[in-house]
């Protein structure tokens, strides 16, 4: 075989004659390759060792007197080298030379560009490394992987035509040469891995040192499209502890002078923001832009800084109301997690490298990544601290009733509040950790979906809708049915596409019957994917041919032993669940809805997010360069829900996020779209441009949202569905108005919710009360409402008084719509009104009350309809 093998040396004295041996003991080499040897200045005697060969066989040696560098030596040799196939070695026998004629035989024959020697694929592996050693490469791959899609990209035994090495950018350096040539090839390069076992050295040292790992570290985000380099870094990080300076003596005296956390941190976070910029734009960050301030630049700073800021709002809230922390110490975490955004979002965002141009999909790559890991860490921060919003109560309130099933929801939420708070305690972190997993599930099966329907590229970007699209972002945070459904729709889906597509047998069907039968632990509608597989196989002649095998069958068999427990339940108490459901779709008179149907998908996924949703079914129906099967498949599980969805909605009114599900199928295709930047109209093109403020936007909302619902906005009142909100406080306040009443009458008054669940729910999650309140719903009254049914039956009359609380006024009134209760209670005073308070004297909402001396019973004679909470 013709070819040029460079092996770059460095102190390998007693490393050559046994390479040598073995290289020419090789038969199926031949005799047609050449041996280039290039050497940095080794001082051990290696090239004499060298030079004893050069007389005898095609052996040729390079010294180089330059600072020595491994990249550049094999450049080198690569430029002396003869024949048009390189191969590339290690000197020091790590590289089984055994293996030499399959990795250049694909170059010489044309078939492909670049082969490589792999040690992380089936076949491939490590001998006798030392575990730091295979930690540290494993690391180092793993983040190169994320931006190159070969298993092994810091391989050092690889085969490449020999004209590719013109496209390796001046500047690279240190010992990834192959991470640069697989680059610069911008994904066009037809890349084959074989695998190699790696033995390490027994004769003299490694050369690979820190600073190898960090120049790797520094070329991988140079590649990514970030600048830094160890001079912008130092100096980065120079100005932030200047800032720092700045930063905590104006937070620390505004915190003496008595003002609130979020208008401290906000103020000092301003003030050191605009000494940094100043300062980094002028000094860090100028060699690579040098010339004045521009505006495009300014307001992605301005950006950067708003995102740091909100985030570093929820470690301080965390920490001072979460774990107690003083203020004065939670500021040093809090600006560290600051300047990590801050810095990552300088380095890629405010100040991106510009040459040479980073290509598109790589781009997106990194602000995937960048943005899914911010929308996590918000996630985790805020988690803890955000109060629960009712609904999360209702289903909290659950678990003190545990069951195997709900009367209107199957048990999975339940499951998880109660695993939550049973590992991390009763309170939000707990109630909340549950749902937080199931995002990061969902986002594991959407992105091996994707990777599956399209490419690794395409999965990134899908991961990166769903972790910014409202229903993704919310469902992975807000513990509601809705997340576990979420993360079992996407986990059926990825198995449905592995059976029913690509044929695989045995497990993906096993895992096809335990994520269905989750879902439908979750929530009902995950049924509408079985219909789905089921008109799939009909519509599909490869996938039909399940239809007569046994494994359908038996997957769904393990779904439904899986959701047994619902049925269980059911067939105890008479099949309420079954009844409520099939209620709720057969109202008594239809309602025509598909308008809001319309608008509800507009919510769940931005108007953005709903013009590239149809966008992408039309390229299903259209586009032929898709596989055909494929577009059947994804047209199938979006389009069964989707029409059944509309069906409903003529003639029922539906909740806004129930539709959010079935959009799961059609984002990896949105997220397809979304990077090819050809052959598509202009409509196309017009929607990649909006995508991207409306990520940023939507991304600061959220922060925005949860930073004033824990620390506040300094200048914004509380207003906008606070009645809903602030519960902590407000039902201090009712455990006061409670303690009163107590002290007047010498009896603890029955608490009564005067919602379908809310209050009743939010009240018992956050009384400390010893004893606990007695508290009821509004079903006390006569109105369904629902578990409250089965909880508190309602009630025979009672001499205890009464305390009812609402959200608004009207809900106190005697006469109201669903009936009188005023001839139900005993000697009922006025309605009351409290505001309630923040710790630090923020006023948050308004608390409505009325009392009564006692409870006569609930008259039948009051008309009962049902009534939406
Ligand atoms: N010319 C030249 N100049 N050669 C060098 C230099 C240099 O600055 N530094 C190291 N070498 C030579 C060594 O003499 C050896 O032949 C080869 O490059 C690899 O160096 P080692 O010091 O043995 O590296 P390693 O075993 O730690 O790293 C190997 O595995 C890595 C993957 O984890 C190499 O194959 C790396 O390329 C690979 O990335
Ligand atoms: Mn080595």
């Amino acid at each position: 075989m013709q070819f040029s093998l460079i092996i770059p040396t460095l102190n390998e004295a007693s490393n050559i004659n046994p390479l040598l041996n073995s290289l020419f003991a090789l038969d199926c080499l031949g005799d047609q390759f050449e041996v280039i040897i290039v050497d940095d200045g080794s001082t051990d005697g290696t090239p004499e060792k060298v030079k004893s060969w050069e007389a005898t066989h095609n052996v040729r040696l390079i010294e180089r007197h330059a600072e020595p560098d491994l990249t550049a030596s094999i450049l080198e040799g690569v430029a002396a080298a003869r024949h048009p196939v390189i191969a590339v070695m290690d000197a020091d026998l790590s590289h089984p030379s055994d293996r030499l004629a399959a990795l250049v035989q694909p170059i010489v024959d044309g078939s492909h560009d670049v082969v490589v020697g792999s040690r992380y694929i089936p076949g491939g592996g490590t001998e006798n490394w030392p575990f730091y050693r295979e930690w540290l490469s494993r690391a180092g791959g793993l983040l190169a992987r994320a931006i190159c899609d070969v298993n092994d990209a810091t391989s050092g035994f690889f085969a490449f035509r020999r004209a590719l090495a013109t496209h390796i950018p001046n500047n690279a350096r240190g010992y990834k040469i192959l991470l640069e040539l697989l680059m610069a090839g911008q994904g066009q390069l037809r890349v084959k891995e074989i695998p190699i076992c790696f033995r390490d050295r027994t004769r003299g040292t490694s050369k690979l040192s820190f600073s190898h790992n960090l120049i790797f570290l520094q070329r991988l985000i140079a590649l990514a499209g970030g600048t830094v380099s160890i001079r912008t870094a130092s100096r980065f990080a120079v100005v932030g502890f200047l800032g720092v300076f700045v930063d905590v003596l104006i937070y620390q005296w505004m915190i003496s002078q008595g003002s609130g956390l979020a208008l401290a941190h906000i103020s000092s976070f301003i003030a050191a923001a605009t000494f940094n910029y100043t300062l980094n734009s002028k000094w860090s960050f100028r060699l690579h832009h040098p010339g004045h301030l521009r505006w495009s630049q300014f307001i992605r700073f301005l950006t950067v800084g708003l995102f740091a800021l909100l985030l570093r709002g929820g470690v301080l809230a965390w920490l001072v109301y979460g774990w107690g922390v003083g203020s004065e110490w939670a500021i040093f975490p809090a600006i560290i997690a600051a300047a990590g955004v801050n810095y990552l979002g300088s380095a890629f965002y405010v100040f991106p490298k510009a040459d040479p141009p980073v290509p598109l999909h790589i781009r997106w790559r990194t602000a995937a990544i960048g943005i899914v890991g911010f929308v996590i860490l918000l996630r985790l921060v805020y988690m803890g601290v955000a109060q629960l919003i009712p609904d999360e109560a209702y289903y909290w309130q659950y678990t003190q009733h545990m069951d195997l099933s709900f009367f209107d929801h199957p048990p999975m939420v339940a499951w998880l509040i109660w695993l939550g708070t049973t590992l991390a305690g009763q309170n939000e972190f707990g109630v909340r950790i549950g749902a937080f997993v199931c995002g990061l599930v969902a986002m594991g099966y959407l992105y091996a979906l994707a990777c599956n329907l399209y490419d690794k590229s395409t999965g990134m970007r899908s991961v990166l809708l769903l972790a910014v699209l409202p229903f993704g972002f919310a469902t992975g945070l807000a513990m509601t049915p809705d997340a576990p459904l979420i993360a079992a729709w996407v986990a059926t889906l990825y198995y449905m596409e592995r059976t029913l597509l690509a044929g695989q047998t045995g497990r993906a069907w096993i895992g096809m019957g335990i994520a269905f039968g989750l879902g439908i632990l979750s929530k009902y509608t995950l049924g509408l994917l079985g219909i789905a597989a089921l008109i799939f196989a009909l519509l599909d002649p490869l996938a039909r041919r399940w239809l007569s095998r046994p494994h359908p069958y038996l997957a769904a068999l393990l779904a439904l032993v899986l959701f047994s427990p619902v049925i269980i339940w059911n067939m105890e108490n008479n099949w309420a669940s079954f009844l409520f459901q099939t209620d709720r779709i057969g109202g008594p008179q239809p309602v025509f809805s598909t308008h809001k149907l319309i608008l509800y998908i507009a919510i769940v996924l931005t108007p953005v997010g709903l013009a590239a949703a149809l966008l992408a079914l039309r390229t299903l129906v259209s586009d032929p360069s898709q596989a055909s099967r494929k577009r059947l498949f994804i047209g199938v599980f979006t389009g069964v829900p989707l029409l059944f969805f509309i069906a409903v909605s003529t003639f029922d009114a539906p909740r806004f996020h129930w539709n959010s599900p079935l959009w799961l199928a059609l984002i990896p295709t949105m997220a397809w779209m979304l990077g090819q930047n050809n052959t598509h109209p202009k409509v196309a093109h017009a929607l990649r441009a909006a995508w991207q403020p409306t990520l940023i936007l939507l991304l600061l909302a959220y922060a925005f949202v949860l930073h004033y619902v824990a620390l506040g906005i300094p200048g914004l009142p509380y207003r906008f569905l606070s009645e809903h909100y602030f519960w902590k406080e407000t039902t201090a306040e009712v455990e006061k108005i409670a303690l009163d009443i107590e002290h007047q009458t010498g009896q603890s008054p029955i608490i009564v919710g005067m919602s379908k669940w809310s209050i009743a729910s939010a009240l018992a999650f956050y009384q400390r009360s010893d004893p606990p309140l007695e508290i009821r719903s509004r079903n006390l009254f006569g109105v369904p409402a629902a578990m409250y049914d089965f909880w508190h039956p309602s009630a025979t009359p009672s001499t205890r008084p009464i305390l009812m609380i609402g959200m608004k006024r009207r809900t106190l009134e005697l006469d109201q719509a669903d009936g009188n209760i005023g001839h139900m209670l005993q000697e009922p005073t006025e309605i009351g009104a409290r505001t309630i308070y923040r710790q630090d004297g923020v006023p948050l909402r308004t608390l409505y009350y009325r009392t009564a001396s006692g409870y006569l019973g609930h008259t039948a004679a009051t008309p009962v309809t049902p009534s939406q909470e």
